[in-house]
C-alpha cells in the first residue's frame, strides 16, 4: 500500500465522524485525491425528507468541482463495512473519471475492494452520446 492511500484511507474514516446520519446511522466517509494531488473530502449528510439527502462521494465531487477541480485519479470510501458506492453516486464519478480508482475500506483501515468506476459502472452513459464538443 503507498503513503497516498494510508493518508486518503484516513482522511476518509475521519470524514465518516461528520457524517449527518439520524435516519440510517450509517456513516459513510470519502476522499478524492485529484490528479493535481489535492484530497477533498466528503460525508453523507441525510434529511427529514429523505431523498434530500446526499451520499458522501458525491459530498466530495461537489466539492471538488465547485472549486473547479474536475480530474481526479483516486477516491477512497469508509464504512464499518466496506459498502459499495451507490448507482448514483457511480454515475456521478464516471461524468469525471472512469478511470478513476475507487477503493472501499472498512473503518478498521481495511481495504474490502479496490476497482475502478469502470469496472463498477460498466456500460456506461456518458456524455459522447450527447453530441456536446466542450
Ligand atoms: N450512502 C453513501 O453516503 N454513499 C453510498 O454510496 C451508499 C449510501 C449513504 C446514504 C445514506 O445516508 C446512508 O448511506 C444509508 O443509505
Amino acid at each position: 500500500m503507498n503513503d497516498n492511500l494510508t493518508i486518503l484511507i484516513g482522511k476518509a474514516i475521519a470524514a465518516s465522524r461528520n457524517a449527518y446520519v439520524p435516519y440510517s446511522n450509517y456513516r459513510v466517509g470519502a476522499a478524492l485525491l485529484s490528479k493535481d494531488g489535492d484530497v477533498y473530502t466528503g460525508c453523507n449528510v441525510e434529511n427529514s425528507a429523505y431523498p434530500a439527502g446526499i451520499c458522501a462521494e458525491r459530498t466530495a465531487i461537489v466539492k471538488a468541482v465547485s472549486e473547479g477541480v474536475k480530474d481526479f485519479k483516486t477516491i477512497v470510501v469508509a464504512t464499518k463495512n466496506g459498502g459499495s458506492p451507490c448507482g448514483i453516486c457511480r454515475q456521478v464519478m464516471s461524468e469525471f473519471a472512469l478511470d478513476m480508482r475507487v477503493v472501499m475500506v472498512n473503518f478498521e483501515g481495511n481495504i474490502v475492494l479496490d476497482t475502478t468506476v469502470d469496472e463498477l459502472l460498466p456500460h456506461s452513459f456518458g456524455k459522447e452520446k450527447l453530441d456536446i464538443v466542450e
